[in-house]
């Protein structure tokens, strides 16, 4: 089980660096919101090399969170003390205010987990799709954002359409 987990989640940061390919024309823009206070601190954990985990960083940044972004070798163990379940595994996971936010979540998203504070772990986008916030590009498609208890029970939290 742990094995599969890494292999598919080398699988994922492998296609998370050649995302990083793709410009973000609004970083410098998105770089100059204020952090807003009300909102609580969010540790993101990563790969150094992840180029589509700074994209995210940055939407979230942009809607004035703050943000302390860790470079971990050892991303997989970060995400089973996280109990993020297997398929749900992507490129970052963030803990915020006792929540598990795992891979491109958007922010309205995330800001409503915190409003609404459901009886679950954390909630995930699995496997990057294109449109998600921090994997911008052509050919967006509809996804999923999945609830996860700490059983390891999901169930659809969002459904997204970015087209
Ligand atoms: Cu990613
Ligand atoms: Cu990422």
């Amino acid at each position: 089980m742990s094995r599969l987990l890494q292999l598919s989640a080398i699988t994922l940061l492998a296609a998370c660096v050649s995302a990083d390919a793709a410009p973000s024309d609004s970083e410098a823009v998105l770089a100059s919101v204020a952090v807003d206070q009300s909102l609580p601190a969010v540790v993101v954990y990563k790969t150094e090399t992840c180029g589509c985990c700074n994209g995210w960083i940055e939407h979230l940044r942009a809607a004035g969170f703050e943000v302390d972004a860790r470079n971990v070798r050892d991303l997989m163990s970060v995400k089973r003390d996280a109990g993020v379940p297997g398929p749900l595994v992507t490129c970052h996971t963030a803990l915020i205010d006792g929540y598990v936010v795992e891979g491109h979540v958007p922010v309205e998203e995330v800001k409503r987990l915190l409003a609404e504070r459901p009886d679950v772990a954390g909630i995930g986008v699995a496997g990057m799709p294109i449109g998600s916030p921090g994997m911008e590009g052509r050919n967006a498609q509809p996804y999923q954002v999945i609830a996860f208890d700490h059983a390891g029970q999901t169930s659809v939290y969002a459904e997204v359409d970015p087209r």
